[in-house]
């Protein structure tokens, strides 16, 4: 076995107060494909925190006067170098959290996107004239940064999910310091060094990789000068922040665990609907919020498109994440594995058949599944599986099936499949989803300009487009009297 240890694109050392930090202790990043440590990061200390944040107030004072469109240049420039180093970056992320290298080429696209929008974006960031109804009275609004801005990332998207926070926050005048997944803090990094090569400013962008997530946290939730979290993470986790985050007011913004239904109707598609739900289901191996959790088939054609579903399964090919003929990768981490197995083995106790798969293949690599006859109540119907497994269950009417798809704690993303007109709006207004994909099974697809982001359980905010934007600025409300 070759060996990936300190392969030339890892990154070890953290940033912050303006430096690049090794630090006393360090802790090490596993390639999920085989095992294997690929190198030692720098473990940061409440104390690194500390020192962050007093970094990050003075960046702000003077990132916030930076002409706004001199701004946008220099995320340009940080789009364009995330081009340069597409191959690297993709390795990185193949290493780091074993998606597959052909998805995380795409990644790195995905990422850039945000860039460039913010980039095109902050030189039209202002305000509005607002008319008075005293005639001496002229009314204006502001568009303000909203200051030091804390985020934490998680380890499924290494790259998307920190360019859609900072790329907006950056381009609103915000400074950001991010802790980024102990999974895959490297890509964090990697980005970090590219932003100081763009020309972001010192500590504008610091990032503090830890092993010790709520102990790294605790100082930036207590402390007045921080007015901003957005965290992109399960929902426990969310929780916790937003009641940290009520002692100091900090604008919150939330992006948490999904629970997606895809509906297919009779009238579908059958063979584009299958394809839909192989994208949605087994990209990342699963492992992404918005990924379908549930399949619900009307029963006049449930036996037809399980069978289209199940020989497109069947053709993924699993296996080592840095091949270009690999569909589906291992999941990240043991614990990961643990609950995808327990919730196939409480489906197939309680009657269900698995189609195809079922098992794991080796190490962290679990077959691609689908698994029919499931019955209600069986977890996997009701807690996210982050995982290859596709439960499909059949429903009569249109009635039921929306019934079942929002009988669910989350709102973050629903699918439908019909070709009648009438249905697809019905049903698109009835979803109690953030996101509606009718026909569409990957609406956040090379879509850096639209909302993304859940109802219930799933969050708070948006992210994407001027609605991401809008999380980082602050209105300013002034008004002026005139002789
Ligand atoms: C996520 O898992 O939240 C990201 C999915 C996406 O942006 O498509």
């Amino acid at each position: 076995m070759t060996t990936l240890l300190n392969d030339p694109v890892t990154r070890t050392q953290a940033y912050f107060a303006g430096a690049w930090r090794r630090t006393p202790a360090s802790f090490d990043v596993i390639h999920p494909g085989s095992g294997q440590a690929i190198g030692a990061v720098a473990d940061c200390t409440p104390e690194d925190a500390r020192q962050a944040i007093t970094a990050a107030e003075t960046a702000l004072k003077e990132w916030r006067q930076v002409n706004p469109y001199r701004r946008g240049l220099i995320l340009r420039r940080w789009h364009d170098l995330l081009f340069a180093h597409k191959e690297e970056l993709a390795r990185l992320m193949t290493l780091e959290m074993g998606k597959p290298i052909t998805e995380t080429r795409g990644e790195v696209h995905y990422a850039a996107s945000f860039i460039e929008w913010c980039a095109e974006e902050a030189g039209r960031i202002s305000g509005e004239r607002v008319n008075m109804r005293f005639d001496h009275k002229r009314g204006l609004t502001r568009s303000e940064p909203v200051g030091v801005v804390y985020a934490v990332t998680p380890w499924n998207f290494p790259a998307g999910m920190i360019t859609r926070k900072a790329a907006p926050a950056l381009a609103a005048g915000c400074v950001m310091i991010l802790k980024p997944a102990e999974q895959s803090p490297m890509t964090a990094l990697y980005l970090a060094e590219l932003w100081l090569e763009a020309g972001g400013p010192a500590n504008t962008l610091q990032v503090l990789p830890t092993s010790d997530a709520a102990a790294l946290t605790a100082p930036f939730m207590e402390d007045e000068r921080v007015r901003k979290v957005t965290f992109t993470g399960s929902t426990a986790v969310g929780r916790q922040l937003y009641r940290q985050a009520a002692n100091t007011i900090k604008r919150v913004s939330l992006e948490l665990g999904g629970h997606a239904p895809f509906l297919v109707f009779e009238d579908a598609d059958l063979d584009k609907a299958a394809r839909e739900v192989v994208g949605s289901k087994f990209r990342n191996a699963g492992q992404t919020c918005i990924s379908t959790n549930r399949v619900y088939v009307q029963r006049a054609v449930a036996g037809t498109f399980t069978g289209i579903l199940t020989r497109l399964t069947a053709q993924l090919q699993l296996g080592d994440p840095l091949l270009d003929t690999t569909n589906v990768g291992p999941v990240v981490e043991q614990a990961g594995l643990d609950k995808i197995q327990a919730q196939v083995q409480d489906a197939l106790s309680r009657g269900a058949t698995a189609t195809v798969g079922g098992h794991v293949q080796s190490g962290l690599y679990f077959q691609p599944t689908v698994l029919t006859e499931v019955a209600p109540g069986s977890l996997i119907l009701r807690e996210e599986t982050f995982g290859p497994v596709a439960p499909v269950v059949v429903f009569e009417t249109e009635e039921e099936a929306l019934r079942l798809a929002n009988d669910s704690e989350y709102g973050l993303a629903a699918y439908a499949y019909t070709r009648d007109l009438s249905r697809a709006w019905r049903v698109a207004e009835a979803l109690e989803y953030g996101i509606v994909g009718i026909n569409d099974g990957v609406p956040s697809a090379a879509a850096p300009h639209v909302p993304f982001g859940g109802m219930k359980n799933s969050g708070v905010g948006r992210e994407g487009g001027r609605w991401g934007l809008e999380e980082y600025l602050e209105t300013k409300f002034i008004s002026m009297g005139i002789e």
